[in-house]
């Protein structure tokens, strides 16, 4: 079914995705902006008021930092002054002082745990909390649970074996729903680390191996077993008395929340342009890496501006809309594809557009609470998407289409500022034309005149008159996904039109 009015319009001016419920972007002074602060980090000043002296900090001392012209913050069991950062907190001067004089860890990882606070902060660092066993730092050894021989049935092990050519290292899972996207091994200058994603937990394998193997590897993945095994080729034939050293974090399972980003250094491999201000970048993973981005999840890449670490999350997609869906088919597991619309005044997004074709990035774990069980069984199926907050809705619609049993109709609501924001255009029509299920609907809230289609922002009537189900009382799911104010007001609306909470998914960071 085909809904495309033939006009134009513009692009969606800022921020194009969405935080966590009712949290947002506050406009920040002129001079305030991540640059400013990284230039003030840069100038010499001193930004803790110690002369560069580190001091170990009791809890009563840090507490008495607790005002904004004397704040102080404990991340990890390290204390921060962030009385000079106030100003250049993109969250605003409140949300950073909920956590004046404590230990903010917990608030910090809820809102952005990803955010590479130790890089931007590293000229504000107080030092380290005193020591005290009992309030041991957060995803630490205390909330850590390190797998031994007393370790529960439940709980995974894993165990090693080798033939001359070969080292298999085998990982019992002890679940029976194990797919190759719940591992993630990266194999590289002798250091295996091979993760394993249980729901909201992550089990480790991350060992020095004993000698060299080979880049490329293989992984089996037995689902119904839950069994995983990782075989490396050996680059010489000695025996090896042992896998490896054990790493810090080898053989522990821990809350995913808990467990730091891990990077990879990736390829830019090209870069094409899809509309006036909006990007395709295809980066190669290295050789040594196995890791797949399921639907939905979105990964975080990592810059070093002006000597600073500045992270940002990106949501993989597929390079075009399969007009013919097949499961996975295009999904070649060396490459990831993203959309990424460049902002004229962005930091990150200008470094990136200006990154040479062979220039490294560096590309995290995929992360995000979307899960494939929640299409099973839908009959209808709402897309509504902002600006670059449709790139989700790519992978969301190859699962749809191929694998959900009972889908009756998808529909796509896409709100752009202009018609040539529109991305991907021509693959929508297309794919609108080839699968009677799959409609798109072009909604701008600045149209050219001409522009026959529907215009406005998200509002309740504009959703109650394109979202029609299929037929009475059908299971239905709706999608979310653009800028932090479209995808509130959007879930508010929904919820005033009698969507339940499970007939709802936001994608935030
Ligand atoms: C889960 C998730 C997935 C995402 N996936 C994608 C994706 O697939 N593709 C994509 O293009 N983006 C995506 N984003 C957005 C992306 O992470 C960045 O926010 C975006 O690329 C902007 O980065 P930047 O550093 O270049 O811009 P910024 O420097 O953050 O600025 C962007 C624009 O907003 C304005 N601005 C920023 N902060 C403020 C402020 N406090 N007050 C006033 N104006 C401000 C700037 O002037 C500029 O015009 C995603 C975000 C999330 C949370
Ligand atoms: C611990 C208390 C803190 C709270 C409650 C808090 C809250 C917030 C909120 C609500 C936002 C806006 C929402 C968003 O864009 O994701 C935000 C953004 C941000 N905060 Fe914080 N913050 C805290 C601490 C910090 C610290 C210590 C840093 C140090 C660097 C920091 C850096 C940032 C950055 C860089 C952003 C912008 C993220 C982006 O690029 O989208 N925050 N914060």
């Amino acid at each position: 079914m085909l809904n495309v009015p033939p006009q134009a319009f513009p692009a969606p001016g800022s921020q194009q995705r969405a935080a966590a419920g009712g949290r947002t972007k506050v406009p920040l002074k002129p001079g305030r902006s991540l640059m400013d602060w990284i230039r003030l980090t840069k100038s010499g000043k001193d930004l803790t008021g110690l002369k560069g002296r580190l001091t170990e900090v009791t809890e009563d001392e840090l507490a008495k930092h607790n005002k904004k012209e004397d704040c102080w913050i404990c991340i990890r069991g390290f204390v921060y002054n962030v009385t000079p950062y106030m100003e250049y907190h993109p969250g605003g001067e409140d949300e950073l002082m909920k956590a004046a004089g404590t230990d903010g860890t917990d608030l910090f990882d809820q809102v952005h745990r990803w955010v590479n606070y130790e890089s931007m902060l590293k000229e504000c660092l107080v030092g380290r909390m005193a020591f005290k066993p009992v309030a041991a730092p957060k995803g630490m050894l205390s909330e850590r649970k390190v797998l031994g021989a007393s370790a529960r049935d439940t709980t995974p092990s894993y165990d090693w074996f080798q033939t001359d050519d070969l080292i298999t290292v085998v990982i019992y899972t002890k679940r029976k729903d194990m797919n190759a996207e719940l591992v993630i091994v990266d194999c590289q200058d002798k250091r295996l680390r091979g993760e394993i994603i249980l729901d909201d937990h992550s089990y480790l394998v991350e060992v020095d191996l004993d000698h060299e193997v080979q880049d490329d590897f293989a992984v089996n993945v037995a689902g119904k077993l839950g069994k995983v095994e990782i075989t490396l080729k050996k680059k010489d034939h000695f025996q090896w008395k042992v896998l490896g050293l054990p790493l810090e974090s080898h053989n522990t399972l821990m809350k995913r929340m808990e467990r730091g980003l891990f990077y990879r250094t990736c390829k830019l491999v090209s870069k094409t342009e899809v509309t006036h201000d909006t990007k395709l970048f295809c980066f190669m993973l290295p050789e040594g890496t196995h890791l797949q981005v399921p639907t939905g999840q979105h990964v975080y890449l990592k810059q070093i501006i002006a000597g600073t670490e500045v992270v940002k999350p990106y949501t993989p997609l597929l390079p075009f809309l399969p007009l013919d869906f097949k499961e996975l088919s295009h999904q070649d597991g060396a490459h990831i594809y993203l959309m990424i619309k460049i902002y004229s005044c962005g930091l990150f997004t200008q470094a990136l557009d200006h990154l040479q074709i062979g220039d490294d990035i560096s590309v995290s774990n995929p992360e995000g609470d979307f899960k494939t069980s929640q299409v099973q069984g839908v009959e209808d199926l709402f897309l509504l998407a902002a600006g670059t907050g449709f790139t989700p809705m790519v992978k969301l619609l190859n699962l749809a289409l191929t694998k959900a049993d009972c889908l009756r109709t998808v529909k796509l609501i896409f709100f752009n500022k202009k018609e040539d924001d529109i991305l991907w255009r021509n693959q929508l029509e297309q794919l609108a034309l080839r699968d009677e299920r799959f409609e798109v609907q072009f909604i701008l809230s600045e149209p050219a005149e001409g522009w026959v289609g529907k215009r406005g922002k998200i509002s309740s009537s504009l959703l109650s008159e394109c979202m029609k189900r299929s037929k009475k009382d059908s299971k239905v799911l709706t999608c979310i996904c653009g800028p932090t104010p479209f995808t509130e007001q959007g879930i508010q609306y929904l919820k005033d039109l009698g969507y339940s909470h499970k007939e709802m998914h936001a994608f935030t960071a």
